[in-house]
């Protein structure tokens, strides 16, 4: 039987990686704390803090693969150095946001990296996961490098927001979408890709991005997914920078909106994904799930990013 570490597992994609390997028949260990929620079921939570002496202690046998969560060179570096001469392959989780630059449309993983200075910065720290984890794995590393994660049970609430904006009513404010981009991965997509290219010991630094759409179609399938039927208001970024409105993420933000000079963040070339073996859901499909869950977890509720509906009226009454 396959024997998986995974070194997290108790997050979002974490449990969904779980989830994929327990039901291809892995047998799966998640070396985690607890604090940030349980495992999947079928998989073993071995619980223990790795800023801790001895975290590994447990873990120190052979494994088919190694998966890791975490970016921060304090766990890091002692699971590299207590766990690589046990492991048949490893997968580090990376991201795209590793690149220096956002400007080229299409670039595949070819394109310069941040050069690491601040690790507490999240692009430096994990260039510098990237670079320990090939030091001590060479040629049995995997660094899948996934663009923005979708799905549902997604705790950031950034590609939900839209959804839930618009399963309710009244005018919805947009940023301005001419020569802006929408490219995701499904986190169903991305944790089957991981347990398969496990399997398969696919090797080397890999994009795990899905198709890029316009952002004008993103938003007629968005519009389309749910029972929307009022009107998109289109905002210059002037506008919504005057009005103290965020890029991206987080509280009083727009979601998915980056500046005019990083759009190419949403365009990178996915095609070494496929060709490793990398599969796509359709976007209404993932929209039709993120609904579900939306709908589940109710569209009301308070979000971890966008704008509440008192703040969009403001900023679209200021703008007049
Ligand atoms: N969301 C996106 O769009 C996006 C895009 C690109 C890449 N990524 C990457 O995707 C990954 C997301 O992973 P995730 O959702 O599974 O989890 P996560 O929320 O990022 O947490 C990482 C895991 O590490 C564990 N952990 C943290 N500190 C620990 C400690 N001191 N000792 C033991 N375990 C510790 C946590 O478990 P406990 O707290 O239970 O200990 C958790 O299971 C990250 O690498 C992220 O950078 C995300």
């Amino acid at each position: 039987m396959r024997r998986v570490l995974v070194l997290g597992g108790t997050g979002w994609l974490g449990r969904e990686i779980s989830r994929r390997e327990v039901e291809r028949g892995a047998e799966v260990f998640c070396l985690a704390r607890g604090h940030s929620g349980h495992v999947a079921d079928g998989a073993h939570l071995i619980c223990a803090d790795r800023s801790s002496a001895g975290a590994y202690d447990e873990v120190k046998t052979d494994w088919d693969d190694v998966i890791e969560l975490a970016y921060e060179p304090a766990l890091v570096e002692p699971a590299l150095e207590a766990l690589a001469a046990h492991a048949a392959h490893w997968t580090l989780v990376s991201s795209v946001s590793v690149y220096s630059k956002n400007d080229e449309p299409g670039a595949d993983e070819s394109a310069r990296l941040v050069e690491p200075q601040d690790l507490s910065r999240y692009a430096d720290a994990k260039v510098a996961a990237e670079r320990s984890s090939a030091a001590a794995l060479g040629d049995r590393l995997l660094i899948a490098r996934p663009g923005l994660i979708v799905g549902p049970g997604d705790p950031s609430d950034r590609f939900g927001y839209w959804v839930a904006r618009l399963e309710r009513s009244g005018p919805a404010l947009i940023p301005t979408v001419d020569r802006r981009f929408v490219q995701v991965i499904d986190v169903a997509d991305l944790a089957s890709w991981i347990e398969q290219a496990g399997r398969e010991r696919v090797i080397g630094a890999i994009n795990a991005v899905g198709e890029v759409h316009q952002m004008r179609d993103f938003f007629t399938a968005a519009i389309e997914a749910t029972a929307y039927r009022g009107d998109l208001v289109e905002l210059d970024d002037q506008i919504l920078l005057a009005q103290g409105v965020n890029f991206w993420a987080g509280p009083r933000s727009l979601p998915l909106w980056l500046p005019e000079t990083d759009t190419a963040f949403m365009q990178r070339s996915g095609a070494a994904f496929l060709a490793a073996g990398g599969t796509l859901t359709a976007l209404d499909a993932t929209l039709a799930r993120v609904l579900a869950d939306e709908s589940s977890r109710n569209v009301h509720r308070e979000r971890r990013a966008g704008l509440t509906p008192i703040e969009e009226i403001t900023v679209l009454q200021a703008a007049g």
